[in-house]
Parts: structure tokens; sequence; C-alpha cells
């Protein structure tokens, strides 16, 4: 091997040094090495150019506030190590080769001799890849699910257009996550390499058994998260970058968008077609052609009286949505740009002295330095004229940030930055941009959200481009695909990646944006999307009208079921978005979530569970009426027949344009809400409870006022719902009511799927009616809510 050749001459002896902090401190020519554990399954290892000094804290990763593991450090004469309960972090004290396994004696890491190198600007490491390891995560990525033999460079960029069909070497995206999560015979691990700077992985193409790191930066500052389960690596991963704070509940809502509604009447025309259609719809975007000549935080002519505008859509169900670029107009006589001078808020040229100038949509423009906390608020000052004027959210685009004014399409990268702490040359914190700019638009929705901040209403913000984290301040669209078949199926994967990347709530241009869409494609794309977590139809200038109702009367029928069925869901949903704010779990899973020891789950990613419970195989292939679904090891029930089927197998599902397959796993207990036109259109007192008999019932049940951030202190209901079967009896309970937030729901609307017969359905002991639905094989039965326990049982008499 190369690798192992060139160590032989670079043998790096590492020698212990003495520190208060545990672990493991150790010095080699030029190189220091700290090793910590920060939990029983998570490593921190920091390798730093130099011989002096601490090595710099992440610019994203809180300080670590959790206990720390017991741990075992021993140097010996050859080797250093670091034990915690789980496993074990070793290094050649002569060689620098390094392995980390555990408890069995497993390999779970490994990097040969001379595979670890630091130097004043650039680092390396290359680990060991194992036969039949699998690597997920990354992030925002195109082409395969699994993407061991590619390669990816971490470098924030506007691409146009990035379906790998269009770009096939297209390593880049808008988004850099450098976090991945490795499979292999149903373990999973987890690898963060933490730098803004630009990194590029190989994982197995040049070598097919190395995965080969390179960043532009003098440290390695890596996260080893030993698992074993997939959901311990992500919830680790999130502990450690932070959980997504919830949406207001209208976000999970139908959202309407183009490039661009011109006018407040053309807008006001969308509304009142949805309205007029019965098509529920939650939110409405102004793209940049509201703004005055794209001058940020304005309204031009053609929005003359924006608050009266939001006023009337509110009147209807709408929120309104604008978009926000960083770039501000280099105008000299632009209020934002004045007070932005004044305040010296923007990114330096290289010479430290001028203000750098780029070229955005308002033409020659001028960048906040969203690096530096100062900035970040006198922002938020500015953003306060949307809240103002009744905007309920920011999309922030273009915040790589673009720049057409270079052949790289950003900031030169000499450019100065002068952030919290100290002057940062742009190259070393290129991926923080988009990130601070969520940040700062975060926070000033925030602080426009009146005194008491838990009445404040909960933020919303989109965001293209972000780094590791970037879940804390936004959600993540993914930015210009296009209207063509295999966008639609890059689409399924990148949301997953992304998904097992800590960022849960995410999705794409529904439709496409690029390109006129065709109503087979829409429909396909409409009915996958409506199972992610972002749901929103976006299309580019130029491109047919791409409204639910603009590709005929069939499609608008079929659009109008599956957006029935999305707010039917909304419940469930919710449920899934608190689950995810609390341990990290995604909202769309890859099959590999629930069944990480079935290969042929592991590696299935052309299909999703949406929770636990529901299982979503897409259509993407133009003229196809049926497709392949690989049911994992459990009883599956057919949504739309009500056929049960056993798992551990592939099945050819029927899929008609107006249907998708989709499948309930026995066992599910899915809350179901009424199909209004918009969030709080109707009262939340009634839910359904479509229950199937199976193992393995949970639902972690979860409310709150879905509005406000009153939640952050703790006004909020959990409960949990089990159920199982036991011979011929069925039963449910939910456990009383924790925390104190009153219940909104009067009554479950209990839907038992698979029950034939009339029966003995008692709720608490007593004996209770129900009706049959003979032609569905359902019964059901109304259970009223109590904050108490509530035991349900059900036996057909036959
Ligand atoms: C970028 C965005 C796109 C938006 C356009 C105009 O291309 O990705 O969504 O419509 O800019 O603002």
């Amino acid at each position: 091997m190369p690798a192992r050749r060139r160590a032989a001459k670079t043998r790096t002896a590492y020698q212990s040094l003495p520190d208060p902090a545990p672990g493991l401190h150790l010095r080699s020519p030029g190189v220091q090495l700290r090793v910590e554990a920060l939990a029983d399954d998570l490593l921190h290892l920091r390798w730093t150019h130099g011989t002096t000094g601490r090595p710099t804290p992440s610019w994203v990763v809180p300080p670590w506030i959790q206990p720390r593991p017991t741990i075992k450090t021993k140097v010996g004469a050859t080797t250093a190590s670091l034990t915690t309960p789980v496993g074990t972090f070793a290094l050649d004290l002569r060689s620098g080769a390094w392995t980390v396994t555990d408890v069995h004696g497993l390999r779970v890491f490994s990097a040969a001799a001379g595979a670890t190198t630091v130097s004043k600007a650039e680092a390396a490491l290359t680990l060991d890849l194992t036969d039949g390891e699998s690597v997920f995560g990354l992030g925002e990525t195109t082409g395969t699910f699994n993407r061991r033999g590619l390669q990816r460079e971490f470098w924030n960029i506007d691409v146009l257009g990035h379906a790998p069909a269009i770009h096939p070497a297209l390593k880049q995206l808008y988004v850099s996550i450098p976090f991945a999560l490795s499979m292999r015979d149903g373990r999973a691990a987890g690898v963060f390499w933490d730098t803004p700077s630009r990194q590029s992985w190989d994982i197995g193409q040049t070598q097919f058994d190395r995965w080969q790191m390179k960043a532009s930066t003098g440290a390695i500052d890596l996260y080893l998260f030993l698992g074993p389960g997939v959901d311990q690596v992500v919830a680790r991963y999130t502990q450690l970058t932070g959980s997504m704070p919830l949406p207001p509940k209208w976000g999970l809502g139908y959202q309407q968008s183009r490039y661009s509604y011109e006018t407040q009447e053309r807008v006001e025309e969308i509304a009142k077609e949805f309205r007029k259609r019965r098509l529920p719809c939650d939110v409405l975007y102004l793209d940049i052609h509201h703004m005055d000549g794209y001058r940020v935080f304005t309204f031009g002519k053609t929005f003359p009286r924006p608050s009266e505008l939001m006023q009337r859509l509110g009147r209807k169900g709408f929120k309104v949505v604008t978009i926000v670029d960083p770039g501000v107009k280099n105008d000299p006589k632009f209020g934002v740009l004045k007070r932005g001078r004044k305040a010296d808020a923007f990114v330096k040229a290289p010479d430290g002295k001028a203000d750098y100038l780029g070229e955005v949509w308002p033409g020659e423009s001028r960048f906040p330095d969203f690096l530096n906390a100062g900035v970040r608020s006198w922002w938020a000052q500015e953003q306060k004229v949307l809240s103002d004027q009744g905007v309920a959210g920011i999309w922030n685009d273009m915040n790589e940030p673009a720049n057409f004014a270079r052949p790289d399409k950003t900031l030169d990268p000499e450019c100065l930055h002068r952030t919290d702490r100290g002057p940062e040359r742009h190259r070393d914190v290129h991926n923080l941009y988009g990130h601070h700019m969520a940040q700062a638009s975060r926070e000033g929705l925030l602080a426009a959200g009146g005194a008491d901040p838990s009445q404040c209403p909960r933020p919303f913000v989109i965001t293209r481009a972000g780094y590791a984290g970037i879940q804390r301040h936004a959600l993540v669209w993914t930015g210009d695909n296009s209207s063509n078949w295999d966008h639609l199926n890059d689409a399924v994967q990148m949301f997953l990646n992304l998904s097992l990347s800590g960022v849960p709530f995410c999705g794409g241009d529904v439709g496409g944006f690029l390109e006129n869409t065709t109503p087979e494609l829409f429909v396909r794309w409409f009915q996958f999307s409506t199972f992610t977590p972002f749901f929103r139809n976006h299309s580019n200038i130029g491109t047919i009208p791409q409204e639910p109702w603009a590709l005929g009367q069939p499609v608008e029928e079929i659009c109008r079921t599956f957006l029935h069925l999305r707010y039917q869901l909304l419940p469930y949903l919710y449920a899934l978005f608190a689950e995810a704010r609390s341990t990290g779990a995604p909202i769309m899973r890859p099959l590999l979530w629930h069944y990480p020891n079935d290969p042929v789950a592991v590696a299935s990613g052309d299909q999703f569970l949406l929770g636990r419970d529901l299982m979503i195989a897409p259509v993407l292939r133009q003229g196809a009426v049926a497709r392949s679904v690989y049911l994992p090891n459990d009883t599956w029930i057919q949504f739309w027949t009500g056929e049960r089927l056993v798992g551990g197998q592939h099945v050819v599902s029927e899929a008609p344009l107006g249907t998708i397959p989709l499948y309930v796993r026995a066992g599910a207990i899915l809350p179901f809400g009424p199909a209004q036109q918009f969030v709080g259109e109707m009262p939340d007192d009634t839910l359904m409870l479509h229950c199937v008999p199976g193992p393995r019932g949970r639902l972690d049940w979860y409310e709150d006022d879905g509005e406000t951030q009153a939640y952050e202190q703790g006004q909020t209901l959990r409960r949990t719902f089990t159920s199982e079967v036991k011979g011929r009896t069925w039963s449910l309970d939910l456990s009383p009511a924790e925390g104190p937030f009153a219940s909104r729901v009067k009554t479950w609307r209990l839907v038992l799927w698979q029950a034939r017969h009339k029966g003995r359905l008692r709720i608490n002991g007593r004996q209770a009616p129900h009706d049959v639905v003979e032609d569905q094989d359902m019964i059901v039965a109304d259970i009223p809510n109590t904050a108490g326990p509530i035991h349900v049982e059900y036996s057909p008499v036959m």
C-alpha cells in the first residue's frame, strides 16, 4: 500500500504530555494529539499542528455539558490507550497508527501508520473501509443512497440543476455536513470532522478499501461515534450539534411558491384559487420580485401595501414567507446599506480595509459579516420591518454565499471576516456563512416576537446553505433541482441522507424548479412530497405554471386527494417532529433505521418510512404503473386496498397514476386529523386513531399550542400509546398525560383495522358501543379523552 510505505519514512513517535483534562495528551514532532471521551460512545480526537497551545474551539458545537464517562487511560512503551465502558482508542506510539475497538474487540475504526497527517495548512486522514461497509449521511448529497465509492467536497456553492444526470461529476452542493454514518453487519458508527474550511472525502473511490479525507486546515477535529445502534449514533450527533426547534404547525402544511408571484394582485389570485378549489394550503411565498430592485427588506411598487395584503391573506388562513438574500445592493441611497456601512457590518476585501463588492440579483452588493454577533443583531433589527408588516417566515437564499462576479461563484477566499473570535480569511470559514445567516434570521424573528418570549410566534426559517448544526436555526430546502425524473429519484436519497445527518426538517422544490414539469412527473413528485417533512411547490421564472390546478383537471383531483391525506397526517407528523426534536430521530427514515440487520433494507434508498409505521415507495419512473417494493420483516397492510402482506419479501405494488405504494405496519397507531384547508381552520378536538393490530404498537404522543415558544418553557403534553395483541384480544393503553399543557383532544375516534366483527369493546373496563364498517374491515368507536390512563380492549364475538 503506498500509504503504508510512506508511513515508514515519517514515523511519528508520539510521547505523552501531562494535562489536567481527562484523556490522553500526546505529542509527536510538530503535532499534538488530544483524545477525550465525551460519552461512553463518543470520542473526540484532535490533532493540531504545532507544539504549543490548545486546539481552537468549534464554531458550531456548543460546550459539552453532559457528564463525562468513566475512562481508563494507559500510556505504555509502545501504545497509548483510552478506554470507555463501550470502546477503546489505541495508538501505536511509534507509527501513529490507531484503532478504535468495541467491547467485543471488533475494530470500529482504524487508520494505518502515516494515515493521519497534519501540517500548517492541510490535514489528512485515511480510515480503513471494511468489506461490506456502507456509508450514509454527508448531509445534502446527490447520487446513490450509499455514499461508498463516491467523492464529496465540502465547500458550499450555488449550483443550478444538480441531478447527477446533469452534472455527473458534481461533488459540491449548497450545504456541507461532514458527518457520515457507517454501517456494517447491522452495526452503526459515525464520523464527524468538524471544520468549516474546504474538505474533500473520497469514500473508497480511488482505493476501494480506504476512506480518504483531507481539509485545508492545520488540524483534525474529529468526533467518532461508536454506536452500535443507528439511532444511538444520530442521537449523539444531534446532542453534539444541537436539535431542531419545533416549527409552527402551519410549517408542516402545504406551501406554494414561484419565482415569482410578481404582484400583490397575483398573490391574491393564487390565494383565491386555492380556497375556491378547496385545495388545502398554508403558506404563500414572495420570491425576489416583491422587492424594490432586489433591495433586501423592501417592498417594490407591485406590492404597494404589504401589511394590508398580509392581513387579507391571514384572514383566509395563509401565512406569507419572503425571500431574504444576503447581498445588500450597493446603492448609496439605500437605507440598509447606509446603516450597514455605519455599523461597519460588511465582509472586507482581502486588504481588510474596503468592503468586499460582489454581484448578486441586486447587481453590485456587499455581504453582511454574519460571523459576527453584532452584525447578526443589526441584521435582526433590519429584518423587523418584515415581521412588522406581517411576514411570518424567512427564506434565506444565495447564502453560500453566491457571487456572480467570480468563476468560483462565491467570495474571494482571501476576503476578511471580523468574527467574534477575531479576523478570519473567508477560505477558513466559508461553509459557516449560510449557517450564521440563518442564525441571524431566526434570532431576528425571536427578537421581533414581543416582550414575552414565551408568547413569541415560533420562528420559521428556510435556508439553502448550511453547515453541521444548521438544524438549530433553519430547515433545509435542497435548492435548484430540475423538472426531470432523475431529479425526483435523487430527491429521495438526498432527503434520507440529510435526515441521517441531523437535519430532520428538509424537502425540495416539488415538481422541479428548472424547466417545465409534465403532468405525470408533477403528480409523482407531489405524491412523494406528501410524505416529506417540508412540502413546498416552487418553480423557476419562465417555466409553465405549476400550481396544483395548472396541469389540468385530473392532476388537480389527485393533488387534492394527496393534500387531504397530508393534512390528515399532520398529528402523526407533528408527533414525529417532537420525537426528532428530543432524540434526533429522522421524520423521514431510511429502512435501515428500523431494520439495520437486514441487508436488503440497509441498501434500500428508493423507499422510506415516515416514522416507524408508514412505508412509502414513490413511483420514480416515467410511465410506470407499478413498482417493486421491499417489505422488511413485519406485517404490512396496503393502505389503499387493505391487503395484508408478510414482510421479508419484495412485492409488486400496483400504482396507477392516482396512487402511490403506501403500506401501514401491523402494530401501527396513527393519529389522523381533519382534512382542513389550513392548519387551525378546524378544531383539533376529535382526532382519529387508526390502529392496526400487530406487534410493538407504540406512539409517542405530543401536544403543545403549535404556535408560540411556550413549549420551550415546558407548556407541553406527552403520553405514550402502546398496543398489543394477546390471543384474540387487542388492547391499547394511553399512559397518563404528562406536562401542564391541556390537551385539545376531547375524543379519540378509534378506527381499528382488520376487525371484521362486532365484538366486545371495553374502555377502562366498561363496555362501549362501536360500529362495524364491514366493507373495510374496521370497527369505529369514540374514546373520551381524559388525562388519566386509558385502557381499551377489543375482542371479536364470533
Ligand atoms: C435561486 C433559488 C430559487 C429562487 C431564485 C430567485 O435560484 O434557489 O429558489 O427562486 O434564486 O430568487
